[in-house]
């Protein structure tokens, strides 16, 4: 039987994920949620880079999710100053401390999806991450690798949906927070918004994208 989409992804995953602070390496034990769900949150419109000092200043005042309900809000919020999209700090807050009251993390997107500050893509990033649930996890990078995977000519944003469908249907039920975290270091460091280099691309001999000769026209985008 030929490889899967999920298999070359995840044994590219395995020799070239990125080390970063919040993340197990590949096949360990996942990281505890909070660590999963606050990184997750820094992330959410800010890079990697100018998350990780941030990511270790908070883990390192607040060590778990108990700690970070008990402080007041005008710590955290002092802490976040920089990171921007402040309502971010103030949800963040919030939830540590239902979290807390709950005495830890629900581990389904369903319930994580409750709590304040938990859009679609943080809840299934969460659920995948910390709990390896299997949860369809799509962010601008995965919605782009996709649309090229899959050759989808409709144009953003009405093409969400099938791209939805296409995540869905090659994400694995193993693994899922690997799979989510592969398919996001691909989109970030070799099928980039301006560079798709299919001779990197572990997915290379699957795309449709690359097959058309034009991947970087994907995805399309509507017009103003
Ligand atoms: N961007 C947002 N979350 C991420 C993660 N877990 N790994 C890599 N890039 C990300």
């Amino acid at each position: 039987m030929s490889a899967t989409v999920s298999d070359l992804l995840l044994d590219w995953y395995d020799s070239h994920a990125r080390a970063l602070p919040w993340r197990a390496p590949p096949g360990a034990s996942p990281t505890d949620a909070y660590r999963v769900w606050l990184s997750e949150v820094m992330l959410q419109q800010t890079t990697v880079a100018a998350v990780k000092p941030y990511f270790t200043k908070f883990t390192e005042i607040w060590p778990d999710v108990q700690a970070l309900a008990a402080a007041p809000e005008d710590e955290v919020m002092a802490a976040w100053a920089g990171l921007g999209y402040y309502s971010r700090a103030r949800n963040l807050v919030k939830a540590a401390r239902a979290v807390a009251e709950m005495g830890g993390f629900p581990e389904t997107e369903a319930e994580l999806r409750k709590l304040p500050g938990l859009g679609e893509y943080t809840a299934a990033a969460v659920a995948a991450i910390a709990f390896g649930q299997r949860a369809v996890v799509v962010d601008a990078n995965v919605e782009r690798v996709v649309a090229r995977l899959f050759a989808i000519e409709q144009p953003l944003p009405g093409a969400r949906k099938a791209i939805r469908e296409k995540a869905d249907a090659i994400t694995p039920d193993k693994r899922a927070g690997d799979f989510a975290q592969a398919m996001m270091d691909l989109g970030s460091s070799i099928c980039t918004a301006r560079d798709a280099k299919c001779l990197l691309c572990p997915l290379a001999s699957k795309c449709e994208g690359r097959a058309s000769g034009d991947p970087l026209r994907l995805p399309v985008k509507a017009k103003k």
